[in-house]
């Protein structure tokens, strides 16, 4: 879900619009605007894609002779259903019974079934079927009620819900100024010189201004052409956080390519090696300063549990083999949904490692809520700066991947696996468990792989050419072992999310145990094969797994190391890959499984960067 809103601009539909498309990627069942123009409100809002919506409003207003486009007040929405299924009724805003204000949302208002009673009660008629529309109408009755200032109606109508929000309101009695506020969701002020902004994010308003001021917990704002003020939710003025917004207009564009997702595959060398700049000292010793971590409290860690969802949960099963091996520390990872629910064994020597591209996941942002109460020293590994986690968070490990488009996330897992990767020897620094020069030796061979994933991309023909060849398949498996088996999980994610491909992952040394049962003459099976340079062993039992499915008739597509010859006789497709230190092996074999789902997405004809039933962000539990 994403909201935007502005004043001043010579047309708020502009900006307003603008805005939603660069938020689309946060969820994109239905969307809508209301604008303030000739003292009355406009609202249009359609279900489906953003196109509809601009289609709706474009039309209307050639008809009406325009007077939206002289608005230079609006807020607009992009959804992603929770409460309510997603129609033209339930997209936001929601306006008011009498007309005067419109309201966007973003959140879950938990209380909404008590708020929703009392209205009816008070005999106002609930048009949709939205938590969101409460908001609207409490808002409006606070006004009609003798209200003088909508900030100040906001102020008392916040107090009463419960739950995560970011909500942005316009009323007609004071056409040039939008109120937003904020528990538990995003929201950022972007400042120009005669108008100002609002958005979920500064892509909201990128194109117009790169000055933000960023909101803290439970405020409300006012904007206005000529400025904003910030409030805490009693009234009391606080400053908000100013800050210069580094990347440009074209960061978030495609830039050529056809997809997103494609571009941002192809910008995976630059996230591991951006995300490893700037991180140790002339002697090489390793340094973290946006940690904000007491180093002596950090070495007395006695377990690190990792907590993330979908894809960032692969890159905290990958850190988990690095961290366990080099920091001697005992490593738990589990869904952030998971650990909230059962209980953990948490303590104040627990570090709890969250990682989420987004900063935004509710159910890890709950997950670091949780660990906090239970007094757990907690990190985020994060891609958006200014996100609710690291807010949250005691310390903050931010990936340099720039802004993540595409709803499958690609560049923002080498980042995280490259930033986790930073924590593990940073521990083991401050542990004294590897030598100095073990450090740095492992940090010139990271520093090698951004290399090392642009020659995966360079000849990654071939895996283009076998994903058209299997555009109609029906199923496909994943193998993988020790650092294999998350990128065969994030394989079959991959494929799942964006080809709507049955596909499942697993350990190689599982199949046996069950999996096996699935293999029938002609069942594509891919391999992620260790590097014959670590653990022997492990390398010749998955080359022993190929073959006992391979005997079953199963089409072998392997992923193996340059001059890995073991794998020749039963393969039916080799993708090379170079060779790489096996713990850093994740960082390369997983691009070929991401341009095959990239790929294959696309010549089914389907959208890469905005799969069904999914959204970039999701901030629901
Ligand atoms: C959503 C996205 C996934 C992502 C997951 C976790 O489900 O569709 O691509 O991996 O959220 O997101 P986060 O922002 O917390 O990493």
């Amino acid at each position: 879900v994403g909201v935007t809103g502005g004043v001043g601009a010579p047309s708020a539909l502009d900006v307003v619009l603008g805005g939603l498309r660069r938020l689309e990627y946060r969820g994109y069942d239905s969307a809508g605007v209301a604008l303030v123009a000739d003292d009355a409100l406009h609202v249009t809002k359609r279900s489906g894609k953003l196109a509809r919506l601009v289609d709706a409003v474009t039309a209307a207003e050639t008809l009406e002779a325009v007077p939206a486009y002289s608005s230079r007040t609006g807020i607009g929405h992009t959804r992603w259903a929770t409460h309510g299924a997603p129609t033209d009724e339930n997209a936001h805003p929601h306006l008011s019974e009498d007309g005067q204000v419109a309201l966007i949302h973003n959140g879950i208002i938990e209380n909404f079934a008590p708020l929703r009673a009392e209205l009816t009660e008070a005999g106002v008629t609930l048009l949709s079927e939205t938590d969101s529309e409460v908001v609207a109408h409490l808002l409006a009755r606070r006004l009609a009620d003798g209200g003088t200032d909508l900030a100040g109606a906001m102020r008392d109508v916040v107090q009463r819900l419960e739950g995560a929000f970011t909500l942005l309101a316009v009323w007609r009695g004071q056409p040039d100024v939008v109120v937003g506020a904020r528990r538990s969701s995003p929201l950022v002020v972007g400042v120009g010189d005669t108008a100002t902004y609002l958005g979920s994010d500064v892509a909201a308003f990128i194109d117009h201004t790169k000055e933000a001021v960023e909101l803290g917990e439970d405020q409300v704002v006012e904007v206005r052409p000529d400025g904003f003020t910030i409030t805490d939710f009693a009234g009391a003025p606080v400053q908000g956080k100013p800050y210069t917004v580094t990347w440009d207009a074209a960061a978030a564009e495609k830039g050529g390519y056809d997809t997103f997702m494609a571009k941002e595959i192809d910008e995976q060398p630059k996230a591991v090696a951006d995300t490893l700049l700037a991180r140790s000292d002339e002697q090489g010793r390793l340094v973290l300063d946006e940690m904000r971590i007491d180093e002596a409290a950090l070495a007395d860690v006695d377990k690190v549990v990792i907590v993330s969802c979908g894809t960032s949960s692969y890159a905290g099963m990958v850190a988990k083999y690095a961290i366990e091996r080099w920091a001697r520390i005992p490593v738990e990872i589990e869904y952030s949904h998971e650990f909230r629910y059962r209980d953990p064994v948490i303590g104040a020597r627990t570090l709890v490692v969250s990682i989420s591209q987004s900063g935004e996941t509710m159910d890890t942002l709950m997950a670091v809520r949780h660990a906090r109460e239970l007094g757990a020293t907690t990190v985020a590994v994060c891609n958006t700066h200014g996100s609710t986690i690291p807010r949250e968070s005691d310390g903050v490990l931010y990936t340099h991947a720039g802004p993540e488009v595409a709803v499958a996330s690609t560049k923002a897992f080498v980042a995280q696996i490259t930033a986790i990767y930073l924590l593990g020897l940073y521990l083991a620094q401050l542990r004294g468990t590897l030598a100095a020069a073990d450090i740095k030796g492992v940090l010139a061979e990271l520093h090698a792989v951004p290399d090392k994933v642009q020659k995966v991309l360079d000849g990654s023909g071939h895996v283009r050419q076998i994903a058209r060849w299997m555009a109609d398949t029906r199923s496909v498996l994943f193998l993988g072992r020790h650092v294999g088996f998350p990128v065969a999980l994030e394989g079959a994610l991959k494929l799942k999310e964006l080809a709507y491909i049955h596909a499942e992952g697993f350990a190689a040394g599982e199949l046996k145990h069950g999996p096996i049962a699935l293999i029938e003459p002609g069942q594509p099976v891919f391999v992620v094969v260790p590097s014959p340079e670590g653990d022997d062993s492990v390398h010749a039992k998955v080359i022993s797994n190929i073959q006992e499915i391979r005997a079953r008739g199963a089409r072998t597509i392997v992923i193996a190391e340059e001059g890995d010859d073991a794998v020749v006789p039963y393969a039916e497709e080799i993708i090379r890959v170079p060779q790489t230190p096996p713990l850093l092996a994740p960082l390369v074999t997983v691009v070929p499984l991401q341009v095959f789902a990239c790929e294959l997405a696309g010549a089914k004809g389907l959208d890469v960067d905005q799969p069904r039933n999914l959204a970039k962000s999701v901030t629901v539990e």
